[in-house]
């Protein structure tokens, strides 16, 4: 069975360029409801709690400190088969790669500043969105 929630974050960049309209239009646009959201700043702990998974790759350190180098918006959304719904919506990691009309092709900048994070399986939906929601912030 799949799940039907995935947790996006938008990025530091694309707040910074004033992203955050058109990606909220784009993302209702692709049929994800909004179930929780919040405007907020990761700490560098909170970025490499988040992203515990990729301690490992050489790019954990860049990656943490540039999601915590300004505020980001978080939000968990729902759809049938939300966690791959998303990703392909969004478009490759890299902006240069994603196919034309994706979230990160229209609004990401390069590979580490790509606009926005989708969750990668279920199981990590569910971690990430109770990394940044209780119960009585979702809808
Ligand atoms: P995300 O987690 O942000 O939705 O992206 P993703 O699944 O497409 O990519 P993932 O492999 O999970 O990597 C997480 C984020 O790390 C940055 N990255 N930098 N410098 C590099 O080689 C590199 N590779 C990945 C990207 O910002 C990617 O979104
Ligand atoms: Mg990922």
């Amino acid at each position: 069975m799949v799940g039907n929630i995935t947790l996006t974050m938008i990025k530091p960049t694309a707040v910074k360029k004033g992203f955050i309209g058109p990606i909220l239009a784009k993302i209702a646009e692709g049929g994800f409801k909004i179930v929780a959201m919040k405007f907020t700043r990761l700490s560098l702990e909170q970025a490499q709690k988040f992203y515990e998974v990729h301690k490992e790759r050489p790019f954990y350190g860049e990656l943490t400190e540039f999601m915590s180098s300004g505020p980001i918006v978080a939000a968990v959304l729902e759809k049938d088969n939300a966690v791959q719904a998303y990703r392909e919506y969004i478009g490759a990691t890299d902006p240069a790669k994603a196919a034309e009309g994706t979230i990160r092709a229209l609004y990401g900048t390069n590979l580490g500043e790509n606009a926005v994070h989708g969750s990668d399986s279920d199981e990590n939906a569910h971690i990430e969105s109770y990394f940044f929601f209780s119960e009585l912030e979702r809808f």
